[in-house]
């Protein structure tokens, strides 16, 4: 059985989980996400008050990355994988709005990336798995046998995030999330150390007027091509 590495980037909400979750159950194969590893790094900061709304320390942080072990479990109650930080569960708090509004800052620095990059291309090394996030079919895996890079409109990522918070009981407002979408967008994109960026062999898929079925096979017809 032939086994493949899948790419998935983009833009912020997206619908890129949704998308590999679907593509690892039905292939069998491991799904990482990696927003969530940057996430567990920014909570990290903020628990040890490295970052706040004022400043960030970034030395400290550089300087503590070597104690931080991130580990993904598989939870088959859920059907994916949650994130630990030393051994926490932290997959709840890593999805607020606060991480969200600092992430982007700690996923610039290069060090971070470095550590995350390693770790990634390990969790990946015998192929069999999904991974998505901003660079990983630029950087992490440059030679992954298929890559997506999603986009959408603004507007639709906002409201499916502000729709996913709202459902968790997160009291944010629309024009809070939204800002955060594009904040975030931009600086991904502006980042000199592996800026968000469409890899030259991806293919593109604007979902802003496709539904998930639609988006989902889609892309199995690719990998069908490849298999
Ligand atoms: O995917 P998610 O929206 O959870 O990612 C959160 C943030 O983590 C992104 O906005 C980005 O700053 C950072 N990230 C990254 N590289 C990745 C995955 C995420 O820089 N591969």
């Amino acid at each position: 059985d032939k086994k493949i590495t899948i790419a998935i980037d983009g833009y912020s909400s997206t619908g890129k989980s949704t998308l590999a979750k679907q593509l690892a159950k039905k292939l069998g194969y491991v799904y990482v996400d990696t927003g969530a590893m940057y996430r567990a790094i920014a909570f990290f900061s903020m628990q040890h008050g490295y970052i706040n709304t004022d400043s960030f320390d970034k030395e400290a942080l550089i300087n503590s990355l070597p104690s931080i072990r991130l580990q993904f479990q598989f939870n088959p109650d859920l059907g994916f994988a949650e994130m630990y930080l030393n051994d926490e569960n932290v997959e709840k708090q890593i999805r607020t709005i606060e991480v969200s509004s600092f992430v982007s800052k700690v996923a610039e620095i290069p060090e971070v990336r470095t550590k995350l990059v390693e770790q990634q291309q390990e969790m990946g090394k015998n192929k069999g798995i999904v991974m998505d996030g901003r660079d990983i079919g630029t950087v992490v895996f440059p030679d992954a046998e298929l890559k997506i890079f999603m986009t959408a409109s603004a507007q639709t990522r906002a409201q499916r995030r502000y729709d996913e918070l709202v459902q968790k009981g997160d009291t944010v407002t629309f024009e809070e999330v939204y800002k955060n979408v594009e904040e975030r967008d931009y600086i991904d994109t502006h980042r000199s150390n592996s800026p968000l960026v469409r890899a030259d062999d991806a293919v593109e898929i604007d979902n802003s007027n496709l539904n998930r079925e639609e988006q989902f096979n889609l892309v199995l017809n690719l990998v069908d091509e490849i298999l």
